[in-house]
Protein backbone atom coordinates (compact mmCIF):
# COMPACT_ATOMS: atom_id res chain seq x y z
CA UNK A 1 0.00 0.00 0.00
CA UNK A 2 1.50 3.03 -1.49
CA UNK A 3 1.76 5.94 1.24
CA UNK A 4 4.04 8.56 -0.46
CA UNK A 5 5.17 9.68 -4.11
CA UNK A 6 8.30 10.99 -4.68
CA UNK A 7 8.92 13.33 -7.96
CA UNK A 8 11.71 13.21 -10.29
CA UNK A 9 11.38 16.93 -11.02
CA UNK A 10 13.16 17.60 -14.73
CA UNK A 11 11.44 15.80 -17.18
CA UNK A 12 8.44 14.53 -15.24
CA UNK A 13 6.86 17.15 -14.11
CA UNK A 14 7.81 19.53 -16.69
CA UNK A 15 10.13 19.76 -19.87
CA UNK A 16 13.20 21.19 -18.56
CA UNK A 17 14.75 18.04 -19.51
CA UNK A 18 14.83 19.83 -22.79
CA UNK A 19 16.28 23.09 -21.40
CA UNK A 20 19.06 20.67 -19.88
CA UNK A 21 19.65 19.27 -23.17
CA UNK A 22 19.73 22.48 -24.87
CA UNK A 23 22.09 24.41 -22.54
CA UNK A 24 24.63 21.04 -22.36
CA UNK A 25 24.41 20.89 -26.57
CA UNK A 26 25.80 24.72 -26.65
CA UNK A 27 28.41 24.31 -24.33
CA UNK A 28 29.29 21.31 -26.37
CA UNK A 29 29.35 23.26 -30.03
CA UNK A 30 31.41 25.71 -28.40
CA UNK A 31 33.73 23.75 -27.60
CA UNK A 32 33.76 21.41 -30.98
CA UNK A 33 32.70 18.40 -28.75
CA UNK A 34 29.62 16.06 -30.82
CA UNK A 35 26.69 15.45 -28.86
CA UNK A 36 23.24 13.99 -30.00
CA UNK A 37 20.08 13.71 -28.52
CA UNK A 38 20.38 10.10 -28.24
CA UNK A 39 23.49 10.17 -26.28
CA UNK A 40 21.57 12.83 -24.16
CA UNK A 41 18.78 10.70 -23.39
CA UNK A 42 21.65 7.73 -22.92
CA UNK A 43 23.80 9.40 -20.93
CA UNK A 44 22.56 12.74 -19.79
CA UNK A 45 19.05 12.29 -19.07
CA UNK A 46 18.55 12.56 -15.17
CA UNK A 47 22.55 13.03 -14.21
CA UNK A 48 23.88 15.45 -12.14
CA UNK A 49 25.88 18.70 -13.45
CA UNK A 50 29.18 17.72 -13.16
CA UNK A 51 28.70 13.73 -14.07
CA UNK A 52 27.01 15.11 -17.42
CA UNK A 53 29.84 17.30 -18.33
CA UNK A 54 32.78 14.29 -17.51
CA UNK A 55 30.36 11.91 -19.79
CA UNK A 56 30.73 15.13 -22.53
CA UNK A 57 34.29 16.10 -22.32
CA UNK A 58 35.69 11.69 -21.68
CA UNK A 59 38.57 11.33 -23.04
CA UNK A 60 39.60 15.08 -23.52
CA UNK A 61 42.02 16.70 -21.25
CA UNK A 62 40.85 19.94 -19.13
CA UNK A 63 41.61 21.11 -15.85
CA UNK A 64 39.61 21.62 -13.14
CA UNK A 65 39.89 25.53 -13.64
CA UNK A 66 38.03 25.20 -16.91
CA UNK A 67 35.89 22.16 -15.49
CA UNK A 68 34.06 24.98 -12.90
CA UNK A 69 34.46 27.47 -15.81
CA UNK A 70 32.62 24.85 -18.06
CA UNK A 71 30.06 23.65 -15.61
CA UNK A 72 29.05 27.38 -14.54
CA UNK A 73 28.74 28.45 -18.49
CA UNK A 74 26.28 25.52 -18.85
CA UNK A 75 24.55 26.69 -15.88
CA UNK A 76 24.03 30.17 -17.15
CA UNK A 77 22.52 28.61 -19.98
CA UNK A 78 20.52 26.99 -18.86
CA UNK A 79 19.09 29.70 -16.04
CA UNK A 80 18.40 31.80 -19.09
CA UNK A 81 15.99 29.09 -20.52
CA UNK A 82 14.32 28.70 -17.00
CA UNK A 83 14.19 32.66 -16.84
CA UNK A 84 10.95 32.82 -18.82
CA UNK A 85 9.42 29.87 -17.33
CA UNK A 86 5.58 29.82 -16.13
CA UNK A 87 3.30 27.94 -13.98
CA UNK A 88 1.40 26.94 -17.35
CA UNK A 89 4.84 24.64 -18.28
CA UNK A 90 3.39 22.40 -15.52
CA UNK A 91 2.52 18.87 -17.61
CA UNK A 92 -1.03 19.01 -18.28
CA UNK A 93 -2.81 17.49 -15.33
CA UNK A 94 0.22 17.77 -12.97
CA UNK A 95 -1.32 20.06 -10.69
CA UNK A 96 -4.40 17.99 -10.01
CA UNK A 97 -2.27 14.95 -9.69
CA UNK A 98 -0.45 16.52 -6.77
CA UNK A 99 -3.77 17.92 -5.10
CA UNK A 100 -5.39 14.52 -5.89
CA UNK A 101 -2.41 12.69 -3.90
CA UNK A 102 -2.89 15.22 -1.16
CA UNK A 103 -6.70 14.49 -1.09
CA UNK A 104 -6.25 10.79 -1.05
CA UNK A 105 -4.51 11.46 2.26
CA UNK A 106 -0.55 10.46 0.46
CA UNK A 107 2.49 12.54 0.85
CA UNK A 108 4.26 13.86 -2.13
CA UNK A 109 8.43 15.19 -2.29
CA UNK A 110 10.23 16.32 -5.03
CA UNK A 111 13.23 13.81 -5.67
CA UNK A 112 16.04 16.27 -8.19
CA UNK A 113 19.49 16.78 -8.90
CA UNK A 114 19.03 19.65 -9.62
CA UNK A 115 20.30 22.77 -7.74
CA UNK A 116 18.29 24.52 -9.62
CA UNK A 117 14.99 22.51 -8.60
CA UNK A 118 13.43 25.25 -6.03
CA UNK A 119 13.83 27.97 -8.78
CA UNK A 120 11.76 25.79 -11.57
CA UNK A 121 9.35 24.95 -8.97
CA UNK A 122 8.74 28.62 -7.59
CA UNK A 123 8.24 29.56 -11.57
CA UNK A 124 5.71 27.18 -11.78
CA UNK A 125 4.28 27.89 -8.77
CA UNK A 126 3.82 23.84 -7.65
CA UNK A 127 6.40 24.18 -4.45
CA UNK A 128 3.17 23.63 -1.93
CA UNK A 129 1.81 21.10 -3.43
CA UNK A 130 4.66 18.88 -1.84
CA UNK A 131 5.76 18.09 1.59
CA UNK A 132 9.24 17.54 0.79
CA UNK A 133 11.77 18.61 -1.36
CA UNK A 134 15.03 16.52 -2.03
CA UNK A 135 17.20 18.73 -4.59
CA UNK A 136 20.98 19.07 -5.60
CA UNK A 137 21.83 20.44 -2.68
CA UNK A 138 20.32 17.81 -0.50
CA UNK A 139 23.12 14.32 -1.31
CA UNK A 140 26.49 13.94 -2.45
CA UNK A 141 26.12 10.59 -4.53
CA UNK A 142 23.83 11.65 -7.79
CA UNK A 143 21.46 9.23 -9.18
CA UNK A 144 22.34 6.31 -10.27
CA UNK A 145 22.81 6.14 -6.46
CA UNK A 146 19.74 5.70 -4.45
CA UNK A 147 20.25 8.39 -1.90
CA UNK A 148 18.05 11.27 -2.92
CA UNK A 149 15.19 8.47 -3.22
CA UNK A 150 16.01 7.81 0.68
CA UNK A 151 16.43 10.96 1.58
CA UNK A 152 12.96 12.36 0.10
CA UNK A 153 11.23 9.43 2.30
CA UNK A 154 12.73 10.34 5.04
CA UNK A 155 11.61 13.96 4.51
CA UNK A 156 8.33 12.82 4.62
CA UNK A 157 8.34 10.02 7.25
CA UNK A 158 7.86 7.07 5.01
CA UNK A 159 9.37 3.83 4.91
CA UNK A 160 11.30 3.22 1.44
CA UNK A 161 8.96 -0.13 0.82
CA UNK A 162 5.70 2.12 1.10
CA UNK A 163 6.91 4.76 -1.47
CA UNK A 164 6.88 4.88 -5.23
CA UNK A 165 9.31 6.79 -7.21
CA UNK A 166 8.84 8.34 -10.40
CA UNK A 167 11.37 8.64 -13.15
CA UNK A 168 11.95 10.03 -16.57
CA UNK A 169 15.62 8.89 -16.76
CA UNK A 170 16.94 5.52 -16.45
CA UNK A 171 19.50 6.34 -13.78
CA UNK A 172 16.95 7.61 -12.06
CA UNK A 173 14.80 4.30 -11.67
CA UNK A 174 17.64 2.41 -11.07
CA UNK A 175 18.43 4.93 -8.30
CA UNK A 176 14.46 4.50 -7.20
CA UNK A 177 15.05 0.64 -7.46
CA UNK A 178 18.45 0.82 -5.52
CA UNK A 179 16.50 2.42 -2.73
CA UNK A 180 13.82 -0.66 -2.50
CA UNK A 181 10.57 1.33 -3.30
CA UNK A 182 8.22 0.55 -7.05
CA UNK A 183 9.32 2.52 -9.86
CA UNK A 184 7.10 4.29 -11.87
CA UNK A 185 9.28 5.15 -15.35
CA UNK A 186 8.02 8.18 -17.45
CA UNK A 187 8.74 7.61 -21.19
CA UNK A 188 9.59 4.90 -24.32
CA UNK A 189 9.52 1.75 -22.49
CA UNK A 190 12.90 0.78 -24.40
CA UNK A 191 14.70 3.74 -21.52
CA UNK A 192 14.14 1.32 -18.72
CA UNK A 193 15.87 -1.97 -17.43
CA UNK A 194 13.97 -2.13 -14.08
CA UNK A 195 10.46 -0.12 -13.93
CA UNK A 196 7.94 -1.65 -11.97
CA UNK A 197 5.24 0.38 -15.09
CA UNK A 198 6.49 2.52 -17.81
CA UNK A 199 3.81 5.11 -18.99
CA UNK A 200 4.74 7.20 -21.91
CA UNK A 201 4.27 10.52 -20.95
CA UNK A 202 2.77 12.47 -17.23
CA UNK A 203 0.13 13.86 -19.35
CA UNK A 204 -3.10 13.66 -17.42
CA UNK A 205 -1.96 10.71 -15.09
CA UNK A 206 -4.33 10.41 -12.62
CA UNK A 207 -3.68 8.79 -8.56
CA UNK A 208 -5.39 5.75 -9.93
CA UNK A 209 -3.21 5.05 -13.05
CA UNK A 210 -0.06 5.03 -10.36
CA UNK A 211 -1.45 2.80 -8.31
CA UNK A 212 -3.03 0.29 -10.46
CA UNK A 213 -0.62 -2.17 -11.07
C1 LIG B 1 18.38 16.89 -13.15
C2 LIG B 1 18.38 16.94 -14.66
C3 LIG B 1 19.77 16.82 -15.22
C4 LIG B 1 20.72 17.82 -14.56
C5 LIG B 1 20.71 17.62 -13.04
C6 LIG B 1 21.56 18.66 -12.33
O1 LIG B 1 18.58 15.58 -12.76
O2 LIG B 1 17.57 15.90 -15.18
O3 LIG B 1 19.72 17.07 -16.60
O4 LIG B 1 22.04 17.68 -15.04
O5 LIG B 1 19.38 17.72 -12.56
O6 LIG B 1 20.94 19.92 -12.49
P1 LIG B 1 21.59 21.31 -12.13
O7 LIG B 1 20.46 22.28 -12.33
O8 LIG B 1 22.02 21.26 -10.70
O9 LIG B 1 22.73 21.52 -13.04
MG1 LIG C 1 14.37 13.74 -14.92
Amino acid sequence: KAKAILFDLDGVLTDTSEYHYRAWKQLADEEGIPLTKEENDAHLRGVGRRDSLMYIIRGRNYSEDQIQEMMKRKNDYYNKLIEQMSPSEVVPGGRELLQEIRQAGLKSAVASASKNCRTVLERLQIIDLFDGIADGNSVVNGKPAPDIFVFAAGLVGTPVIDCIGVEDADAGVEAIKTAGMYALGVGPKERFKRANKVVPTMENIRLQDILAD
